[in-house]
């Protein structure tokens, strides 16, 4: 059975031409880019290629961009090097943000390091930016705002300027998750008031376990791995430097394609938006999925007219019939579905409709999505 995979806010295909250069490099380049003879010598070439160009798209120095193992490693790095090496004590963050942030955060208010203030999420899943302002207006203290660029279930997408301007208008650093937009979007850090931000390759084509973290220069950041002097000192660890190569490839290949690819996306997720609504009439798009002003055109999140009983199965119904998503809502029974962002944002009444997580990549067509629209009323209908 051919598999529909609409499942690519969770992890994309790896380019092909990607598969090759790792595999080029595994075999060829096994040198230790600390050691100081011709292998060495040149796989840190090839370390230090991937960072230039990476610097360069994003509009950075190389010397502000260390690679990581993904955006897991990235968040956790600069939550923690925020607290005890800049001496942070106020956090504010958001409740709909991935794990990667909200459990490290938590786990330093546990440990009664710091104050978390979450900020208040409108039902399009954007910050209410009243309330940010009153937050940050609330102490004078160095602070720290950790807000997502594009968020992994709903798709909302902030605006970067506007936050990143008031975070520094009130002595807050501001740190941005773009797991979801880089590679997708065209950001530029040297003109966005964007003090950290994370990326993972497997986001955009790219192989799993590698990413990197953008560290502004002059926030004297640095990072929480001890131990050898890789990555000027910052980040420990002998580096993965197939991954890295790998990652430099399906970055270049999604800046590269990125325009022709985000108009055949876009043109996927409203011909999708549109075939639910026509096919189940009652879906609903949850945050601001069903628009293109403030959600990426990779995702959409749908909530579909189903009762209860049929939502328990629906996820395991679309598995049998090869279609790859996302199940979304708080209350679909089974391998622990449960998402923190659709309890905050719907209500338990709501919840109890089946929510799914469709994404989308330049593969999938406008068959498949005719073919999974085929399948939900069949569905619906027995
Ligand atoms: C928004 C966001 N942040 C962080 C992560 C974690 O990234 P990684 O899988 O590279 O650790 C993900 C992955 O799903 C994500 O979507």
């Amino acid at each position: 059975m051919d598999l529909i995979y609409f499942d690519n806010a969770a992890t994309t295909p790896i380019y092909p031409e990607v598969i090759e250069t790792m595999h080029a490099t595994m075999q060829e380049d096994f040198g230790n880019p600390s050691s100081v003879h011709a292998a060495g010598r040149s796989a840190k070439a090839m370390v230090e290629s991937a960072r230039k160009y990476i610097a360069n798209q994003m509009g950075v120095l190389p010397k502000e961009i260390i690679f990581t193992s993904g955006g897991t490693e990235g968040d956790n790095t600069v939550m923690q090097s925020a607290l005890h090496q800049l001496g942070i004590r106020h956090f504010i963050s958001s409740p709909i943000e991935h794990h990667a942030v909200i459990h490290p955060l938590e786990n330093m208010v546990q440990q009664g390091h710091i104050k978390l203030d979450l900020v208040n999420i409108l039902p399009s899943g954007l910050p209410d930016k009243d309330d940010l302002k009153r937050l940050l207006s609330s102490s004078d203290e160095k602070k720290m705002v950790s807000l997502m660029h594009v968020n992994n279930e709903v798709g909302t997408i902030i605006d970067l300027n506007a936050i990143g301007n008031l975070c520094h208008e009130h002595n807050a650093l501001f740190h941005t998750d773009t797991v979801q937009s880089i590679g997708h979007f065209d950001l530029d850090f040297g003109v966005l008031p964007v003090d950290f931000a994370v990326a993972s390759a497997h986001k955009f084509h790219g192989p799993k376990g590698i990413g990197f973290l953008y560290i502004q220069k002059d926030t004297g950041l640095s990072g929480i791995l001890l131990g050898g002097s890789q990555e000027r000192g910052m980040r420990a660890g002998t580096e993965s430097v197939h991954n890295i190569v790998g990652m430099h490839t399906a970055f270049q290949l999604s800046c590269k394609r990125m325009q022709a690819d985000a108009l055949h996306i876009k043109d996927l997720k409203s011909y999708c938006l549109a075939q639910l609504q026509a096919a189940l009439p009652g879906t609903i798009f949850n945050g601001a999925s069903g628009d293109f002003e403030n959600s990426t055109y990779t995702i959409v999140n749908a909530r579909l007219p189903m009762d209860e009983k049929k939502a328990q199965l629906l996820a395991f119904y679309l598995d049998l019939q090869g279609v790859c998503c996302s199940k979304g809502s708080a209350c679909q029974s089974g391998s622990g579905g449960e998402s923190h962002v659709l309890q905050y944002l719907l209500t338990a009444e709501q919840n109890k409709a089946p929510s799914l997580r469709f994404s989308f990549s330049a593969h999938n067509t406008k068959t498949e999505i005719d073919k999974l629209i085929d399948i939900l009323v069949d569905y619906a209908k027995n």
